[in-house]
This record gives C-alpha cells, structure tokens and sequence, in this order.
C-alpha cells in the first residue's frame, strides 16, 4: 500500500472532506457484488461506512482482491471520500488500494443460520459483533462512564472488595461455594459488608464489581455472574438514600440520552428523561392493590414477578417501593421505628414490566438490634463476627443502595432478555463461550 497519509477512524472519515484521500482498516461487515460495482460496509471500532470499487475506475487487481474479502475479514485499504445521498451517513470511501490483512472462514452468523436463540449464544464470541450487540455495548459503556462521573463529582470514594468471602449477604441459598485450602469459600453475591467497613474511613463510598447469584431459576432477568454498582454512605438516612439514587439513575440516563443517540436508535428504542422526583408507594399498597386485582400473595413474602410486572407496566417512570416487610429482607435492614414489621428499604423498579433494578435501604448499626435479627433469622452470628464487630467501634447510621448493571442495560436498551446485556453471559445452563 502506497498511501503514507495516518489511518483514520470511520468516525473521523465521516469528517473529513471530499475527496480527500484516506486510510481506513477495519472489518468487512456486508458486502454485494453487482457486477461491475462492488459494495461492501467496513466497520472499525467507531462505526460503519460504505466502501465500493467500480469497473472502469479501480484497478482489476484492486477490484479481485475486493472480491475475495469475504464477510468479517480484517482488512486495510486508501480511498477517496465522495458525497453520496444513497450510502448510509451520506458518505462513501471509493477504493484505490485494498489488502486482505486476516482472511475469514465462512461466516456462521447468517439469517437462515439463526434457527435458535442458543445458537446466537453458543456462538456469543462471534454474535457480538452484530450491530444490536455492539450498540447495547457502547451504551452499557456509557451507563457505567455516568456512574463513575456521578460517584466523582458527588464525593464518593472508589473502593475494591473481595470477590472470595466466607459470609453470604444476600441470603444462603444463592451461593456458590468453593474450597478455600480446605475450608469452605464463596464467591461474593454484594460488597455491601465492605463498604458498611470503608465508610468509617472514607464517609462515602463505591464500588463496580461483579456479583455472582447462584439462581436456580430460568428468567429473563437473572444471570448467575452480574456486574453490580454499589454505594454507602455514612450519617445517611433512608430518604437520603433514595434521594442519592434517583440522582444517580437521572445523572445516567441523562448521559445516555446525551451520548448514544445512535445506538438507541439502532436498538429501536424512544427513551425520555423521566422527571425528578421518581414516585414511591409503599410494599402495603403494592399489597393491597395484588389482593384486589385478584394476585394476592401472602404479606411478608417478597414481591411475586408478577406483581412487580403489573405494577410496573404501565409506568414511564422509574419508582420506588419502600418499607418491604422485615420476613421479604435480609437481617442487616433497619427496622420502621413506627411499625417494626417494616424495614426502611426500597426497590427502585423499572417501568415498562422492567421490574427491580437496585435494592437499598438504611442498616442496623447498633449491636443489640443486629445481634436479635441474626438470631431471629436462625443465621450463625460466627459467619457474620467482623461485619458485627463493627457495630462496636462508632459505627453511624448508615445507608445505601445496589444497582444491577445488567439490569440497568436490558431496560435502557429495551431487551427481552438479561443475556443480550452481556458480553459473555452467564446463566445456569450457560458457562461457555
Ligand atoms: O437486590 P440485591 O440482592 O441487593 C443486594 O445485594 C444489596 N446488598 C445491595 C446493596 O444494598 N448494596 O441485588 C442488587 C441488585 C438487584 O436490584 C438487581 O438489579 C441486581 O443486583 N441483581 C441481579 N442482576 C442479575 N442477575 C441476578 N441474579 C441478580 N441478582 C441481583
Ligand atoms: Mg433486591
């Protein structure tokens, strides 16, 4: 190749002028071939652009090696930017070099190919990069961009935790166990505990980490493996807490709306900024209104699926659920000085049937209190000694939230199912690619 000019990005060609010659590489997304034209669509790490060689105008040889770059070669070319209404973002790149740089096999990922949803997954390592796929990623990106945004500017300190713990926070039945040198381990479900630890240094904290459910049901919004964004804040009560997370999600979205226009717009999806500030209604109205619409659930059991769809989906706006009952919560919620049935905790759910996307609430930091909730929820206060500990030296009220990555993406993005936020999945039947 002769040109000596700097490889540009699609994004940059889009910029540059007419008939300016550049150099792009990138991968052969599309192609067609109409006898004397040749189209293909390159795409680099920043987009998709129309390239086409014409008989008469491009060389024969640069032609023929055009022809042989099957779909998703890598490949290396120079060309000359024309106007052209007809090529998608009004662009194309008329070829005058062209060299195949890794040739590739047959492409699988074809729409006949596609009998199956699995199929897609069992081939994840090459559906990904399909253009749904890589427009649920950059906005997936741009979500946790926000959230570290957000989490500067509002004071809150960065921290890491362990992803190999002894206790389980979330509840025993969703671990997945290991041996540790002989003693038994588990992969964390929340990094809750080490940040309730790190606000006595830090006031405020967060965390990016993953989580790992070992859920024994099949849903569309359950992975085994998740990424959750956490936060904890000292001298913070419950209504500080919902206060800091529908903050946090407006500051998102808002970013979102700002940055991937296109991407949505890929993904077909309208998305509005819901207003400040997000309703609330309490888990005993959620109750009450299960009962009379003929889905009555036992009090005190956490919220039925169905439930949380039909109260969510007919809303445009997230909400909260607060004051889920102490028998629906782990043992570390603080409890509702006027009702002690009642936990000050929330969910912030969804709307559309989205359902729950974080869990927060205020903890027990006083000793006595934590010590008769462990108790009352048959656990072993020996798995639980630091996180007790703790409640002895000037620990605060305290509060704070956990929001599901994943989560956060499938209804951003509008997607049926959890996986397709993900770049590798992991769910019960799948632990491959
Ligand atoms: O509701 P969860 O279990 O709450 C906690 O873990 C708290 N300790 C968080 C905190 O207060 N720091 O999990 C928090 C969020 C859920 O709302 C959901 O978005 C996501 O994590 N999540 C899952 N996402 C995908 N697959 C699963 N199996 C998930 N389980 C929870
Ligand atoms: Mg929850």
């Amino acid at each position: 190749m002769q040109t000596t000019e700097k490889t540009l990005t699609i994004e940059e060609a889009f910029r540059s002028h007419t008939l300016e010659l550049i150099k792009l590489r990138g991968w052969i997304s599309s192609r067609s071939d109409v006898g004397a034209l040749l189209f293909a669509t390159l795409r680099d790490g920043t987009g998709y652009i129309q390239i086409a060689g014409k008989r008469g105008v491009t060389r024969d040889e640069v032609m023929n090696e055009m022809r042989n770059a099957s779909v998703e070669s890598s490949v290396l070319l120079s060309g000359v930017v024309k106007e052209d209404k007809r090529a998608p973002g009004g662009k194309e790149v008329q070829v005058s070099s062209f060299r195949i740089v890794a040739p590739a096999d047959k492409w699988p990922i074809t729409k006949t190919a596609v009998k199956s949803r699995s199929f897609l997954y069992d081939n994840r390592h090459l559906s990904i990069r399909g253009r749904m796929s890589i427009a649920v990623m950059r906005i997936r990106a741009q979500i946790i961009h926000a959230a570290f945004d957000f989490f500067a500017k509002n004071g809150f300190m960065l921290i890491s935790a362990p992803t190999l713990v002894q206790a389980a926070s979330e509840g025993g039945s969703t671990l997945f166990s290991l041996d540790y040198f002989g003693k038994e381990a588990f992969l964390t479900q929340s990094s809750q505990f080490y940040e309730e630890a790190a606000i006595c240094s830090f006031e405020k904290v967060f965390i990016f980490q993953p989580a790992f459910r070992a859920e024994k049901s099949r849903t569309p919004k359950h992975l085994t493996e998740f990424w959750m964004i956490e936060a904890e804040q000292a001298f913070a009560s419950q209504e500080d807490n919902l206060n800091l997370q529908e903050s946090f999600l407006s500051a998102v979205l808002k970013h979102v709306i700002e940055k991937n226009q296109a991407e949505l717009e890929t993904l077909g999806r309208r998305f509005e900024l819901p207003n400040l500030p997000y309703p609330r209604i309490s888990y005993n109205d959620v109750w009450k209104i299960a009962t009379e619409k003929g889905m009555a659930f036992e009090w005190g059991n956490d919220l039925p699926t169905d439930v949380e769809r039909m109260i969510s989906i007919d809303t445009k706006s997230p909400f909260f659920i607060t004051d889920y009952p102490a028998t629906s919560r782990g043992f570390y919620h603080m409890l509702k000085e006027e009702d002690e049935r009642l936990t000050l905790s929330a969910d912030l759910i969804a709307p559309e049937g989205f359902g729950e996307i974080a869990t927060g609430g205020q903890r027990i930091h006083d000793l006595e209190l934590l010590t008769k909730r462990v108790k009352e929820q048959d656990l072993s206060s020996e798995s639980f000694k630091w996180y007790m500990d703790l409640r002895k030296y000037g620990l605060p009220p305290h509060s704070g939230f956990g929001i599901g990555v994943e989560r956060t993406v499938r209804w951003v993005c509008g997607l049926k199912n959890i996986r397709t936020a993900s770049l590798f999945p992991r769910t019960i039947t799948r632990i491959s690619p």
